[in-house]
């Protein structure tokens, strides 16, 4: 190979290193299935959610996991905490949405979550989700992030 086509090659071979390390954190065919069975009925099939009912999971969920608290609001929402997702699967189904749907709002320093840190944190389930999805909204906001809306 001439000179430029062996840096051609290793930087194909960079960037698809790169993308692979990101995309390591989650397993997307067992994460579509788990989101179809356990949360695709509520949040609808793009994560868009219904008005009035059922919040979007889209760009929101990158902007929560910013904030330590919010962070473990994701996994202590009622629907994921009950769900019959184990702390593997959960983590996985989270880590593919941050990454599928989220993938604009999620700060660049976002660690995908692991199942110890689920099974650390997923319970007890809020009780008061509203409240401490208000706090946390006014937070963002304080840090110049309108992005998630106060109601939904
Ligand atoms: C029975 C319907 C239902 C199912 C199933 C469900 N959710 Fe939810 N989810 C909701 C509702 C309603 C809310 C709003 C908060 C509340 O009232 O619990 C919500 C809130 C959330 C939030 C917080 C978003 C925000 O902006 O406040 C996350 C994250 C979430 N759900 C993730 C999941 C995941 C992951 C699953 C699947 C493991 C799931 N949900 C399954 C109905 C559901």
């Amino acid at each position: 190979m001439k000179p430029r086509a062996v840096l051609a090659a290793a930087t194909v071979a960079a960037l698809s290193m790169a993308a692979a390390s990101q995309t390591q954190a989650y397993d997307a065919t067992r994460a579509r299935q788990d989101w179809v069975l356990n949360c695709m009925g509520c949040h609808t099939a793009d994560g868009s959610g219904i008005p009035g009912k059922v919040p979007a999971l889209r760009n929101s969920l990158g902007h929560f996991v910013s904030l330590p608290e919010g962070r473990q609001f994701v996994m202590r929402v009622p629907g994921a905490a009950n769900s019959a997702l184990n702390d593997a699967e959960l983590a996985n189904v989270l880590n593919w949405l941050l990454a599928t749907m989220n993938e604009q709002s999620r700060p660049a320093s976002f660690k995908p979550y692991t199942a110890e840190e689920i099974a650390a944190h997923r319970r007890p389930a809020l009780t008061d989700v509203a409240r401490t999805r208000m706090k946390l909204v006014k937070e963002l906001q304080e840090n110049g992030v309108n992005a998630v809306p106060e109601h939904y």
